[in-house]
């Protein structure tokens, strides 16, 4: 499948950060850190995995991949852990614990002498916004600032993978209305992570990474259904339904809220930009819905399906 071109051609990293020096990545066994790793070690960097089930990171990352046990809430843990490291990738899940998880990890490199940290944050982190969950991220970034650690910041947009848990019985359910979204594909996250890892300059850099075009989520269910050969469509509800969904999934209290609230924002336009963050990192252009769709084909099919009886 092709992808639209750069529109810039100007790498804001340049050079090789070299060397033989050992990447721990965070969150490795997650959507965006499996990436990060599978990516390090496919070009022959020395990823080290931080995780706390080893025969379930092995299954994920494959045999043979280096890691250690350890937990984001145990600082001694991520002492251990930093040892023979000099670069670090630093994603957590979103929690109430996400704050002090990622000050261990920037009190832990800092002890370690870590040279850079590259950490995944949120759009428009923002101690104003009215999402916590950017709130939390920029509290994050400002430690980060503040350590004396070399850094670069990974802001995505909402991510194209969330739609593995939308699509559902042949509906996506939104309170975005007809507010347009760049969505981006976490795997051009993981190439821009792997670009500030991996290559020199760029330090306090912050990336701003969407997808290469706005879309309605009526024209998202049109992709989905054009590539997966299934019918989906876009369902309206209410913010308050998008809440309880998301509540219903595990997610704390706030984060449904915030959820809530960010499908207002949505309609309203809140991620209805493209930036050139992606090719900038990269030198790629990020991909299309389409190309997400196609690779995620039977995924986002399966979705569509009745949940086999009993597990309804
Ligand atoms: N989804 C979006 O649209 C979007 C957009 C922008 C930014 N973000 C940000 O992306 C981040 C989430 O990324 P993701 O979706 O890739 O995450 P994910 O798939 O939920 O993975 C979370 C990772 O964190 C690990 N983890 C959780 N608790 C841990 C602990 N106590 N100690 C060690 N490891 C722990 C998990 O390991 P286990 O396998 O052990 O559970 C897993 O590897 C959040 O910070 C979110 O704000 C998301």
């Amino acid at each position: 499948m092709t992808r639209v071109g750069c529109t810039v051609n100007v790498p804001g990293m340049h050079g090789s950060l070299e060397v033989d020096g050992t990447i721990l990545v965070t969150g490795a066994t997650g959507t965006i850190g499996s990436e990060v790793f599978r990516r390090l070690a496919a070009a022959g960097d020395r990823p080290r995995a931080l995780v706390r089930d080893t025969q379930s990171a092995l299954a994920r990352l494959g045999e043979g991949a280096e890691h250690v046990v350890g937990d984001l809430d145990r600082r001694e843990s991520l002492d251990v852990a930093m040892a023979g490291i000099d670069r670090v990738f630093l994603l957590t899940r979103q929690s109430s614990r996400q704050g002090a998880q990622e000050r261990n990890v920037i009190d832990a490199a800092a002890s370690a002498g870590v040279r850079r940290v590259v950490k995944l944050s949120v759009f428009r982190a923002d101690e104003r916004s009215p999402l916590r969950i950017a709130r939390q991220h920029r509290d994050t970034e400002r430690a980060l600032e503040a350590s004396g650690l070399a850094y670069v910041i990974v802001r995505p947009v909402f991510l194209m993978q969330n739609l593995l848990a939308m699509v559902r019985g042949e509906a996506i359910r939104t309170a975005a209305g007809a507010g347009r979204v760049a969505m981006v594909d976490a795997r051009d996250v993981a190439a821009t992570a792997v670009a500030a890892l991996t290559r020199g300059g760029g330090d306090g850099k912050t990336y701003t990474l969407t997808g290469p075009q706005p879309l309605s989520f009526d024209e998202v269910a049109a992709i989905v259904s054009q590539q997966t050969g299934a019918r989906v469509r876009h369902q309206h509800v209410a913010p308050d339904d998008v809440r309880r969904a998301v509540e219903r999934s595990g997610a704390e209290a706030w984060f449904a809220a915030d959820m809530a609230e960010l499908h207002g924002m949505l309609a309203n336009g809140y991620e209805d930009l493209v930036t050139d963050d992606v090719c900038d990192a990269t030198g790629t252009a990020p991909g299309m819905l389409a190309e997400f769709a196609f690779d995620f084909a039977d995924r986002l099919a399966a979705g569509t399906q009745p949940p086999p009886s009993g597990l309804a």
